[in-house]
């Protein structure tokens, strides 16, 4: 059984990134991010500030717009317009989910596509859609394929299940896993399918986006099956220091020793979203510079 190692492959991902941003210095050119957060949601606010922190150790320009919970609709759009005319703002991300009286549909419409580095916007989900890879992707699921390549994952011809049909990891992922680049074969299963442990046990590859602590047990997996947990959920622990603990979406203790090979919560898909996240501005940036 392999232990896909999350935080190993991200460093590969920024070392990469870092690369291309030297060379991007070399002509002159900067890529910049701005990351907006609406309200005060406590993890929100830790991936907000992770991911203004990675620009920074790599030397990239970013901008944090941290805007009260009472911010209106019309004056988060007028935010938005202004990043879409900043020339030195390459990335736009606003962080999901806002308060409930922000209407998010009309939020991300308005991010200029080409900036639209979370892969949000209908253009780039069009894009995924028609294999056009001049679109952006977003950075979760593409991580997670970058795990499997990573770890060898043979996808072709293969069975996937992906539990999960959210715009933001479940559907971009069945679209990556269904590509020509991938080929394999897909199924989205949700809350709503029936006999859902049998269905996940036909799968080579399973990919967990639920949002359920420890939902995948061992009755959900094939020997030898590839799991990929996306979740991240908070769970009381008297224990931890902080008084939770983060655990994915798949009992891992009793899941683990038949896979193959599995994502580890912490430390598996995780650090993957913030390193695809850099790529995507890096490429928003070249695309932005012709270069
Ligand atoms: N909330 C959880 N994941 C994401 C993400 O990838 N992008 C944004 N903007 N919000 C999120």
């Amino acid at each position: 059984m392999q232990i896909i190692d999350g935080k190993q492959v991200a460093a590969q991902v920024l070392e990469e990134v870092a690369q291309d941003i030297a060379e991007l210095k070399t002509k002159g050119i900067l890529p910049g991010l701005a990351v907006v957060l609406v309200g005060n949601d406590p993890a929100s606010q830790v991936y907000v500030g992770s991911k203004v922190k990675k620009c920074a150790e790599l030397g990239m320009n970013s901008k944090k717009i941290v805007l009260p919970e009472e911010t209106t609709q019309d004056e988060l759009l007028e935010v938005i317009r202004q990043l879409n005319e900043d020339s030195s703002i390459h990335g736009i991300l606003v962080q999901s989910p806002p308060p409930p009286h922000i209407d998010e549909a009309e939020v991300v419409l308005a991010i200029n596509p080409a900036k639209d580095v979370d892969g949000f916007h209908p253009e780039n989900v069009a894009k995924l859609v028609l294999e056009d890879e001049t679109g952006f992707v977003p950075c979760t699921p593409l991580g997670c394929m970058r795990l499997l390549e990573s770890a060898g994952v043979q996808t072709a011809g293969k069975r996937a299940v992906v539990i999960g049909r959210s715009m933001i990891v479940g559907k971009p992922m069945a679209h990556l896993l269904m590509s020509k680049k991938a080929n394999a074969t897909v199924t989205i299963a949700h809350s709503r399918t029936v006999n859902l442990p049998d269905l996940c046990k036909e799968a080579d590859i399973l990919v967990a986006a639920i949002g359920r602590p420890n939902f995948v047990t061992k009755d959900f997996v094939k020997e030898g099956a590839v799991v990929i947990d996306v979740g991240i959920n908070r769970v009381d622990d008297a224990t931890a220091p902080r008084g939770y603990k983060i655990v994915g979406d798949v009992a891992y203790d009793e899941v683990a020793p038949l896979c193959s090979a599995i994502t580890p919560v912490p430390g598996g898909v995780g650090p993957m979203t913030i390193a695809l996240l850099m790529a995507n501005t890096v490429k928003a940036c070249r695309q932005q510079n012709h270069c």
